[in-house]
């Protein structure tokens, strides 16, 4: 690949995958990546966790066997989230930073040859599903998919 273009052309939505995980320096190099995405107030809202095995198995208990088949199509997940405030118009542009952040991953995987594939699993949008993972409850439990925000950090968790 040359040109900008061409990595965004390249980028595709794949659903096979190998069987090896990708390795540990690959993701921490695109998680750095993510860093970069911009972010009013500097609110630095995107969380992303790497499931390990024991997260994987807990949800995909709480997803139920047809949903835990297709997390199991991957051999790395990695869930993102936004830390989000109950502040709207805050929760709106960090919805679309953390969205951004997810862009940078996804484009630092295809130049890296890493196929990838961003999806929404029903079972996130459950609160069984988001405490398998660790994700607290907004405030006012309005059933986004966002985290209470707990302060400025950033995560990379194996669990
Ligand atoms: C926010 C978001 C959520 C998505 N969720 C799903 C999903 O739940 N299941 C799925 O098969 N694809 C999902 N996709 C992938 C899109 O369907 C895919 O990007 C689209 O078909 C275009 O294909 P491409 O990624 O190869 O350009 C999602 C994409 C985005 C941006």
């Amino acid at each position: 690949m040359t040109g900008f273009g061409e990595l965004a052309a390249a980028r595709r939505t794949h659903k096979a995958f190998g069987p090896d995980p990708v390795p540990r320096e690959t993701v921490l190099e695109l998680l750095a990546l993510a860093r970069l995405a911009p972010t009013h107030h500097m609110t630095q809202p995107w969380r992303f966790r790497v499931l390990g095995p024991e997260t994987l198995a807990r949800l995909k208990e709480a997803a139920g066997p047809s949903e835990a088949e297709k997390l199991d199509r991957a051999p790395t997940l990695v869930l993102a989230s936004a830390a989000l405030t109950g502040d709207l118009v805050q929760d709106e542009e960090d919805v679309c930073a953390t969205a951004a952040a997810i862009m940078l991953v996804l484009l630092g995987a295809t130049e890296r040859g890493v196929a990838s594939y961003w999806r929404t699993p029903a079972v996130l949008r459950t609160a069984r599903g988001r405490e398998a993972v660790g994700i607290r409850a907004m405030p006012d439990s309005r059933g986004g998919y966002g985290e209470r925000s707990s302060g400025r950090h950033y995560d990379v968790e194996e669990r």
